[in-house]
């Protein structure tokens, strides 16, 4: 996209917002970049509560992104953008972006706000749901409220993860796998006051095993915060056959079911977690045959190797795969 390329037409969701330049782009990991806005003459941009998102415009549909500085007297909005394969094409777009184009932005709306009486902050982020707990740790800071981040994140494949370190110290906990990431769940939700709100973002699974956990230790509803994400819809793909090596199964996955799904309804327990290709949890190995990967969780040196696959999301480019199952 250049600055030529800004829609004529307003997209309904954007209506009544601004029109603003990219003035920086930056990588975070390998699939997530952030990218800055600001007002193409220099001025101030509207505040916004921690933890709101902006809706951008790209092509003829809109997403909504979350915005990670603080929200007091911005000059500029930045957001985190995930590349997503098999999306409808907003997240290629944002990553096509560069200094100098403009796009048609919605103004920052508010739908995962801090508790004004909270005397401390537990945040719980998971994956890009990173971006707006970035934003209530900032503010956190800014205002001098107390804060603590549980962070899941792949090693070495977080996004945000030096600001978090900076900002939060030794109150942030990095996670990188289930069992440890509930052990110091259960240890927070169970030492933390009475004026301690929970927020969470992250995908829909992780977010209820967090919201059901607290609710389990006796937090009440009006202590709890959640921004749901989604890695985009995907589509629903080509049926295909597996064939599980080593309990001599066929299996037929047809089109708009998960091969994780057609795993489970032949008996098979796979270990799983957000059913959306983030956690990396249900990996399994593959013997022959080329995934179609569509997950967020392999680097793209191991999706190349096409030995392992996330069966919640990703499919097969070829007929039938073989699994090591
Ligand atoms: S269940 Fe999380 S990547 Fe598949």
């Amino acid at each position: 996209m250049t600055a030529t390329a800004l829609q004529t037409e307003v997209h309904p969701a954007v209506k009544g917002g601004l029109v603003l330049e990219v003035t920086n782009v930056s990588l975070q990991t390998e699939s997530i970049i952030s990218i800055t806005f600001a007002d193409p003459s220099g001025g101030p941009l509207p505040s916004y509560v921690p933890g709101s998102h902006l809706v951008v415009q790209y092509g003829g549909g809109a997403n909504a992104y979350s915005l990670t500085g603080s929200g007091s007297a911005p000059s500029e909005y930045t957001i985190s953008v995930l590349q997503v394969e098999g999306s409808a094409g907003g997240s290629l777009t944002m990553h096509r972006l560069t200094i100098g184009d403009r796009v048609r932005v919605s103004l920052p709306r508010s739908a995962f706000a801090p508790a004004a009486t909270a005397t401390h902050h537990l945040l719980v982020a998971a994956g890009i749901g990173i971006t707006p707990v970035l934003s209530h740790a900032r503010s956190a800071a800014e205002w001098d409220i107390a804060a603590s981040l549980i962070y899941v994140h792949r090693p070495g494949s977080g996004a945000h993860v030096a600001e978090a370190r900076e900002l939060l110290g030794p109150a942030l906990t990095e996670c990188s796998d289930r069992d440890s990431f509930l052990k110091v769940l259960t240890e927070k939700l169970t030492t933390q006051q009475l004026g301690t709100h929970l927020y969470v973002c992250g995908p829909t699974a992780f977010m209820e095993t967090v919201l059901d956990h607290a609710r389990e230790h006796g937090w009440s509803t009006a202590r709890l915060h959640s921004e749901a994400f989604g890695a985009p819809e995907l589509e629903e793909g080509e049926p295909f056959t597996v064939n599980l090596a080593r309990s001599g199964l066929r299996l037929e996955v047809p089109a708009g079911v998960s091969l994780l799904e057609t795993l489970e309804n032949a008996g098979k327990s796979i270990p799983n977690m957000c059913r959306k290709g983030i956690c990396g949890e249900c990996s399994i190995s593959v013997l022959r045959g080329t995934p179609q990967h569509r997950d967020l969780y392999l680097s793209e040196q191991e999706k190349a190797e096409n030995t392992t696959m996330m069966c919640c999301v990703s499919r097969s480019h070829d007929e039938e795969l073989e699994l090591d199952l």
